[in-house]
């Protein structure tokens, strides 16, 4: 039944690419969308279980790809639903049919609002993270004599745009410094607590850092904040689509992701959460025509027109991972992970920089291949066994980061970790 679902869907796919603006692409709806169509994992699934994930996906079989951290691959029925969707505005870009892509949109609002427990008001459609820590970067009135706190293992679009618009408006922006490896929740709530002072306006944070895969006490320093009066920016882009991300008790302010990435959507979509205790303060730095329905996304997505088709794609994706189950999609990433950590650990002369606690780690995975040159270790890894990862800058916990997700096989981690293994004796 389930190799059933997957093959029609294949044949779906298929067919989509082979038909150019039929008069059955005329009406997309989103009820006639291609649907997933993947079965719930079960309590504890087997590799079989997810070999059938890993087919629901246009890579091609024994292709590696161990960078979720930095773009996703997506599953056919997303590049499928975007597909269709697009050829449907091309078909007929009336206004009239039009309205069904944006009904599309909406209703991947609500998608995401189910996911991360928020309601659909509290949710902005954006192109990707760093558009959405900007809008809160650029749309905040601070001023001389405010502060900004930021992390130092925050993503440029954070703590690069403080900077920049600290200098422009005036405010200060004070750092508290990440310690490798990771030295527990409850040493960065006091580093924060330390920090704030009564000029404090906000908090930006990364949830799980994108260098080596650091957990931050969120739900905490999103209180701390809060009790102190500060407002809390949420960059999730490494969390979003792979831990199951609850911010109806995590509580921030602001929550920032992309589609591209973990959640395996279509590129160049993302999502910004506003908390409704916020929308009163925060305003638009781009103001236009054509934005979302409802609550925020009516002042903050105005952004004129839109590529609806890849928001369509993303609720697609959405799909897929509710499908599979959240919780599922969580343990599987963290279970390869750990994996990983373990073996590369074994291997002479590998340091690896993540730390082995899964209460303080996730789903990246970075490490000092001894004195190889990590530069042709990742070309090596590519060019002759199909591995994909990424490489780091020598000057902060340098080498290379793997970082598995859902749609990996318990074969790609044993390959990854067998290849390491060969160039660290034979050298590059
Ligand atoms: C923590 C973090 N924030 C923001 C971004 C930016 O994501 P995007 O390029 O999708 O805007 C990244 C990208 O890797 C990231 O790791």
């Amino acid at each position: 039944m389930r190799e059933h679902s997957v093959n029609r869907s294949r044949r779906d796919f298929a067919r989509l690419f082979a038909v150019g603006g039929s008069a059955a692409l005329f009406s997309a709806r989103p009820s006639a969308w291609p649907t997933t169509a993947i079965q719930q994992a079960p309590p504890d699934p087997d590799e079989r279980y997810w070999t059938r994930v890993r087919e629901a996906f246009i890579m091609p079989p024994g292709f590696a790809c161990l960078n979720a951290a930095n773009l996703c691959p997506s599953p056919a029925t997303v590049v499928a639903a975007a597909d269709h969707a697009a050829r449907s505005v091309d078909v007929d870009p009336s206004a009239q049919n039009r309205a069904k892509t944006h009904d599309g949109r909406e209703a991947t609002r609500r998608k995401l609002a189910a996911s991360l427990r928020v309601t659909p008001e509290e949710i902005v459609i954006t192109r990707n993270t760093s558009e959405s820590n900007n809008i809160v970067s650029s749309g905040l009135d601070f001023e001389p004599g405010d502060e900004v706190l930021i992390f130092s293992d925050n993503h440029p679009s954070n703590d690069a745009a403080w900077r920049q618009k600290a200098q422009r408006f005036g405010f200060t922006v004070k750092v508290v410094n990440q310690v490798n490896p990771h030295p527990g929740a409850e040493f960065y709530v006091d580093a924060f607590r330390q920090q704030i002072t009564g000029a404090t306006r906000l908090i930006a944070f990364t949830h799980v850092t994108a260098s080596v895969g650091d957990v931050l006490p969120v739900r905490e320093l999103c209180r701390l904040a809060r009790d102190r009066g500060a407002l809390s920016l949420v960059d999730g882009a490494q969390s979003f689509g792979v831990l199951d991300v609850d911010l109806s008790r995590m509580q921030p302010d602001f929550y920032s992701g992309s589609a591209h990435k973990w959640p395996c959507g279509s590129k160049e979509t993302g999502l910004l959460f506003v908390s409704s205790r916020v929308h009163g303060r925060i305003k638009p730095s781009i103001v236009s025509l054509y934005p979302g329905d409802v609550g925020i996304s009516r002042t903050l997505e105005a952004f004129g027109q839109r590529d609806e088709a890849a928001m369509i794609g993303f609720g697609a994706a959405l799909d897929f991972q509710q499908q599979v189950g959240a919780d599922a999609i969580e343990k599987r990433a963290r279970q390869l992970t750990m994996m990983l950590t373990e073996e590369l650990r074994r291997i002479d002369g590998v340091s690896v920089w993540t730390h082995a606690d899964p209460s303080r780690s996730a789903a990246v995975v970075s490490f000092r291949p001894g004195n190889l040159d990590t530069r042709k270790l990742h070309q090596a890894l590519y060019e002759r066994e199909r591995i994909v990862c990424a490489t780091r800058a020598p000057a902060d916990r340098g080498g290379l980061r793997f970082s598995p997700h859902f749609y990996n096989l318990e074969s790609d981690i044993e390959r990854a970790v067998a290849a390491v293994k060969r160039y660290m004796s034979t050298g590059v």
